[in-house]
């Protein structure tokens, strides 16, 4: 049978991560689940996070068994993994704000951090930046706009794109040539952000990096597949999305859009029992 995986974020911005998976292993199945009913994970008590989090993906895995879990949101990351990995055997690949490659592409050792307030003050980013990037000048931006400019595209609500340049005026003013996004919507905005920071070299976001893990992780749990192999599935539904609230307006055009052919979508899930 072929591997199956779930993907959870707090929004769409998983998507983006999805769709990085997807191109690298097409014949993988997956189910996309977002917590859009408490969206953002940011502006919610860690704690309401970690519970949140822990019982969606519990109850996801009794009706969907999946060989591996992708918390595709930072926020969550950060928090959430200790507790998830308590409750399942299931093996959890998690998020952070890629600042060791950033700081390995860097010319001029100065770098953008674009991630959310909340993930933008803890204290692993600290430890991060210290542990791979102590010799960059690290310009650090956590702004509320960005995740929901990323959640209104799907409605096809245009980026304000005026906004988006003063919210990153300081990665602008501090003369980065590469910006870590620290969160899994932001990869949704690259056209804009490319348009208020012509001047960065690299843009550096998670996907390619969690699609590697997940791969390595699969081949562990089935070593008889090849999950890397060429096939031809570009137009073979393999995306289940739920959402605990309502299915966003647009949004299967939308994954069809990254490259994401959805089976079906299904709003307030699970329901009440
Ligand atoms: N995609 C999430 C992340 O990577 C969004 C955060 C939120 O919901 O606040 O952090």
């Amino acid at each position: 049978m072929a591997p199956r995986i779930l993907i959870f974020d707090s929004g769409v911005g998983g998507l983006s991560v999805a769709a990085r998976v997807h191109e690298a292993m097409p014949h993988v199945s997956i189910v996309y689940l977002a917590d859009n009913a408490a969206f953002p994970y940011g502006d919610q008590p860690e704690s309401v996070v970690i519970e949140r989090c822990c019982t969606l993906i519990a109850v996801a895995l009794e009706q969907y068994p999946c060989d591996a879990i992708v918390v595709a949101c930072n926020t969550a990351s950060t928090i959430a993994l200790p507790h998830l990995r308590a409750i399942t055997e299931v093996p959890v690949v998690g998020v952070v704000p890629p600042v060791k490659p950033a700081a390995a592409q860097t010319l001029n050792r100065r770098i953008g951090l674009l991630a959310t307030p909340a993930t933008v003050r803890r204290p692993y980013i600290d430890q991060l930046i210290g542990e791979f990037a102590a010799d960059c000048q690290v310009e650090r931006v956590g702004h509320p706009g960005l995740v929901q400019w990323a959640e209104g595209l799907v409605r096809g609500v245009p980026v304000p794109q005026a906004e988006l340049d003063r919210a990153v005026v300081g990665l602008r003013d501090a003369g980065v040539d590469t910006v870590v996004l620290g969160c899994t919507h932001y990869p949704l905005l690259l056209d804009n952000l490319k348009r208020s920071l012509p001047g960065v070299k690299s843009w550096v976001d998670s996907g390619e990096a969690i699609a590697r893990r997940v791969a390595w992780l699969l081949a562990q749990v089935q070593p008889s597949v090849d999950v890397l192999a060429e096939h031809d599935t570009s137009c073979t539904p393999v995306v289940t999305a739920l959402f605990s609230g309502n299915s966003p307006v647009g949004v299967a055009g939308f994954m069809m859009g990254l490259g994401l052919q959805p089976r079906a979508v299904i709003g307030n899930w699970p329901g009440k029992s």
